[in-house]
Formats: structure tokens, C-alpha cells, sequence
């Protein structure tokens, strides 16, 4: 069934998701991805116990991979793995599973940048599913925990950043305003769920003046804390009292934030292929602001599956077969890196 086809197995464990997922000419077969409960109580990931979660998952987890993928591993083309940027004792075990599964079975290890993984998420074609990627060149806005960038992308393999944070993430701002107020980590999805009933306009905060497309969220998250401290000296019930117009008003500003300078580079450019990728686009506010500017500006706008926006392997899968296409694959020297640009 699979003969003659380029069959790439591929592992993320750049943070603290252990995810494996098989392709086949592009077309996903399968895509695993085993989450880590061990950080919720410290509000946070904590490094040294996410790279210990991944070696006791990874195995099991590439095991389920290829058995859901119904392919034997005789009949894998090559191995591919995240190497940066990302935690360095989580990559290393994602790294060295790789760099064992090539010698092993004698087959090429190709490395792949995990940020260029969340853009090419949207060529991930399924099986009975229209595909209808992007054209190049489009833009990209990637928001994740830990970037905040428009991309401006060529060509597969060949993209250019022209716009990013200057301290803090996006998602790193959803979180962090979550932790304040209470909210389990990450934060993001449950303001994203609280902001549904709340209202946007009832509390106004900071939005940054940053030149050019790059963006800053420090500005606001320290707002937001000063704001919620000096209205909690008067009422100890602030925040429980105001849950839900405190998360619709903060996830108001960051899209305000994030969807400015996605306009200000689209007319700069004159592109008008729009995507986004990364865990925050997963916002259902995003999504929304972003199919409005879409209808106005007459954009072509490219969302990508759920399930492709967070950390995962599938994504990682595809961009290890346009390399593979691309011929570009790794020596068994290779090391990751915990800070890569794309
Ligand atoms: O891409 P991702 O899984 O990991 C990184 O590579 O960083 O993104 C995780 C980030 C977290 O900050 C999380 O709070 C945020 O994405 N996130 C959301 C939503 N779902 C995930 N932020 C806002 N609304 C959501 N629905």
C-alpha cells in the first residue's frame, strides 16, 4: 500500500508535549502526543521534570505512531526531529531517540526548526479532506508561548521574519495574566473560554508603541498586575467578582495588539495570503478578529487544524518531508539548540 512512498516519522519534545506522528507523502497517518501533568501544580513547565517525562514517554508514544499509522518500520524513509528552539534537556531526548531510530534502521535523520514546524502545519494534507494550503509568498503570524512573530514565507524552506517581540510572548501574556488571576496553567484556553461571557470594553489597558511590525507584551502583563493589585485593596473579591470581563478585556488588547501589525504588514507588502500558526491561534477571539479583517481587507486567510496549532509532530513530519524532498538531512553529530531563529 505504501510502496514508493516517502514515509517520515518524526518526534517533538521541544517543551513539554513527547508527540510522535507518521506521513506519507505528505498526507498524515498518524500524530501522538502525550501531555505532561506532572507541571500544573507549579504553574508552569519545570524543565528538569518535562525532560524525565519524555523519556518515559517517548517510547510508548513512537510505539503508538507507527501502530496507528498500520506501517511497519521497515517501511519508514527517514527520521525526523525538532531540534530547537525549545528546552535543551527536553531536546536532547527527543535528539537522541532520533539519532538511535537512524542507526538502528539505517535510515537519514533530518533535523527541523520547531518554529518553521507551526508554519508548515498548513500544508499537513488528510485523507479525504480539501487541501488548500497557502500560496507563496504569505504572510504568517506565529503566536505561541514563547514567540510572538510575523513571518514573511517564501517558499517552503525559505522564510524571513519581520516582525517579533521584543520581551514576551503572546501566549506567555495569556498565561502569566492567567496565573494572576488565579487560573490553572496554561491560561490561555480558560481566559479564551471565560472571555465567551464577558464583556471587552469594560476594562481599557496598555497597548504598546513599538516601531516597525515587532511587538512587546510586558508593557501590558505588568499593567494588568498593577491594575488588579490596586483594585483588590478596595475589594478582596476583585477578580472573582470580574472574571469574565477581566479575560475579555485582556484578550481584546493582545488581539488588538497582534492583529495591528499583522494589518500594518499585510499593506506594506502588498500579500494578502494570510495565516496564522501556533498555539494562540487556537483563541477563538483570534480566529474571530482575524476571519472580520479577512472579509474587510479581502484577505485569503489560512487557519490550521486544532489539533496542528499546538505543540505536535505532525508538524514536525511535514517539514522533515519537504526537506527530504529537499535532500537536506543531518549527520549523527548534530546537537539542538535551545534558542534557534527560523
Ligand atoms: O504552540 P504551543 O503549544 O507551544 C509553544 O510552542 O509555545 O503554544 C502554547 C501556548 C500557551 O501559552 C497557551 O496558553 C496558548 O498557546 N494557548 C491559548 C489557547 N490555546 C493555547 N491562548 C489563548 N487562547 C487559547 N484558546
Amino acid at each position: 500500500m505504501n510502496q514508493g512512498k516517502i514515509i517520515i516519522l518524526a518526534i517533538e519534545s521541544s517543551c513539554d508535549d513527547t508527540s510522535a506522528a507518521v506521513i506519507a507523502d505528505g498526507v498524515i497517518l498518524s500524530n501522538v502526543v502525550a501531555g505532561q501533568k506532572v507541571h500544573e501544580e507549579f504553574g508552569g513547565v519545570v524543565p528538569e521534570l518535562a525532560s524525565r517525562a519524555h523519556q518515559q514517554n517517548i517510547i510508548p508514544v513512537v510505539e503508538t505512531a507507527i501502530k496507528r499509522a498500520g506501517i511497519q518500520k521497515n517501511e519508514i524513509s527517514a527520521v525526523a526531529f525538532t531540534n530547537g528552539p525549545g528546552l535543551l534537556g527536553s531536546l536532547l531526548v527527543g535528539t537522541s531517540f532520533a539519532k538511535g531510530f537512524s542507526l538502528a534502521n539505517n535510515i537519514p535523520l533530518i533535523e527541523v526548526n520547531h518554529l518553521k514546524g507551526h508554519v508548515l502545519a498548513l500544508f499537513i494534507k488528510e485523507n479525504g479532506i480539501e487541501y488548500n494550503p497557502p500560496k507563496f509568498p504569505f504572510l504568517c503570524l506565529l503566536v505561541s508561548g514563547g514567540n510572538s512573530q510575523i513571518i514573511m514565507v517564501r517558499n517552503y524552506l525559505e522564510m524571513e521574519v519581520i516582525g517579533q517581540t521584543i520581551d514576551d510572548a503572546a501566549g506567555e501574556a495569556f498565561d502569566k495574566c492567567a496565573k494572576v488571576m488565579g487560573l490553572p496553567y496554561p491560561g490561555g484556553p480558560h481566559v479564551d473560554k471565560l472571555a465567551k461571557t464577558g464583556n471587552p470594553h469594560r476594562f481599557v489597558f496598555s497597548q504598546p508603541r513599538i516601531p516597525d511590525l515587532n511587538y512587546s507584551f510586558s508593557g501590558l502583563k505588568t499593567n494588568f498586575l498593577y491594575f488588579l493589585r490596586d483594585n483588590l485593596k478596595g475589594n478582596e473579591n476583585f477578580v472573582q467578582e470580574n472574571l469574565a470581563d477581566l479575560c475579555a478585556s485582556l484578550q481584546f488588547t493582545i488581539i488588538e495588539i497582534l492583529i495591528n501589525k499583522l494589518r500594518k504588514a499585510a499593506k506594506q507588502t502588498g500579500i494578502n495570503e494570510i495565516a496564522v500558526a501556533g498555539g494562540v491561534s487556537a483563541n477563538s477571539g483570534l480566529r474571530e478578529a482575524l476571519r472580520e479583517n479577512a472579509a474587510k481587507l479581502k484577505w485569503n486567510l489560512y487557519i490550521p487544524k486544532f489539533e496542528y496549532t499546538m505543540d505536535n509532530a505532525a508538524m514536525i513530519a511535514i517539514t522533515g518531508y519537504f526537506k527530504y524532498l529537499n535532500g537536506e538531512f543531518a549527520g549523527q553529530n548534530i546537537v539542538p539548540f535551545a534558542h534557534t531563529e527560523i
